[in-house]
């Protein structure tokens, strides 16, 4: 069944030919169960090698689960995490941190969907005071939701700031292979190198059928996080499934090879369509992702060829999200259109 192109989320592509041919050798023979497996023990040794010695990872399932049980995993029950006002985190997983991991979100004010130490600082003028509920974790993702990438000074300085008040630094990492690739560094040099302590490590939109894992980065942080992920129900029988996937992704070049795609098809796209009549690009293209905003009507007539998010209805706001599938005669087609119906619309 071949549907036609789609710039409506890296999570509607397919996954990559490679990781379907890992899946396959995996799919032989009895293995143990619940992570004892080979693929598993061979995850856990890329992960140290890309995120340094004292790296611990957890295979799980999804995204919204690694940053439930990443973030409840360093909180008690009074405690609170710190997020941008579009964190994923918050706004996109349908309350299942306040139902599943109990804890309160602390919105903060963003700019292209980043934080900065400021307001971090502004938001502690309350610890100490038992009648609220008290900060213990930060969380960034990076890339951003709004397809911004954090580079590694601003990130060491949210850490500082965090650890200079006794708080940790998580890191939603759904598009980590897109900032790592869009800034030129290792995954070490934006997460443990520069005060990250926990990452979600997403490999589902960038070419996995589906697999994410949480990543301990520091010493003495996820002792029990094996007890955890269970009870949180993220524990797979068949985690060689999920593992080979990850391997497949970390072994070679598979993780850098499909974010550059992604990322170059999002500049190429942006490139096309920038002087589009009455078309303004919203944020910086870092990643993968292109926000425009347009002409209501624009908006209407366009998606009823190409499917995309409208993000902000009230601010005309939209998303184009490109893949590690993306092709670029598919972002030339719909980058024509855009100029067609724009230029329709503005005459
Ligand atoms: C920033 C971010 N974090 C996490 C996720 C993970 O979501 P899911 O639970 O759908 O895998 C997504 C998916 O859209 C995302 O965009």
């Amino acid at each position: 069944m071949n549907s036609p192109a789609s710039f409506g989320s890296d999570n509607q592509a397919p996954a990559h030919p490679s990781v379907l041919e890992a899946l396959a050798r995996a799919n032989s023979g009895h293995t143990p169960s619940y992570g004892a497996d080979p693929w598993t023990e061979r995850a856990q040794e890329l992960f140290r090698q890309h995120f340094g010695p004292h790296t611990r990872a957890f295979p799980l399932f999804n995204g919204t689960g690694a940053n439930v049980l990443g973030l409840s995993s360093i909180l008690r029950p009074h405690e609170a995490v710190l997020c941008a006002r579009d964190a994923h985190v918050d706004v996109d997983e349908g309350g299942a941190p306040e139902r599943f991991g109990g804890f309160k979100l602390v919105a903060l004010p963003t700019q292209h969907g980043k934080i900065a130490p400021g307001s971090i600082e502004a938001s502690l003028g309350y610890v100490g005071d038992p009648h609220r509920v008290q900060p213990r974790a930060v969380t960034i993702s990076n890339a951003t939701e709004l397809g911004t990438v954090y580079g590694p000074g601003e990130i060491e300085s949210l850490a500082e700031t965090a650890h200079a008040h006794g708080l940790l630094l998580h890191m939603d990492g759904a598009r980590i292979c897109n900032a790592a690739v869009s800034l030129g560094l290792s995954f070490a040099e934006i997460t443990t190198r520069v005060g990250v302590d926990v990452l979600s490590f997403g490999g589902t939109k960038n070419g996995l059928m589906g697999a994410e894992a949480v990543v301990f980065l520091r010493e003495g942080l996820g002792e029990e996080f094996l007890f955890l992920r269970k009870q949180g129900m993220q524990l797979a029988s068949k985690q060689r499934f999920l593992s080979a996937q990850l391997v497949a992704l970390l072994e070679g070049e598979l993780w850098r090879e499909n974010a550059a795609h992604a990322n170059s098809m999002a500049q190429r796209l942006a490139a096309a369509v920038a002087r589009a009549p009455g078309l303004e690009i919203a944020e910086p293209v870092q990643a993968n992702a292109v926000f425009a905003r347009l002409p209501k009507a624009t908006i209407g007539e366009l998606q009823q060829r190409w499917p995309f998010l409208v993000w902000d209805e009230q601010a005309n706001l939209v998303r184009w999200m490109c893949a590690w599938n993306t092709r670029a005669e598919d972002v030339d087609a719909f980058a024509a259109d855009v100029h067609a119906v724009a230029g329709k619309f503005a005459r």
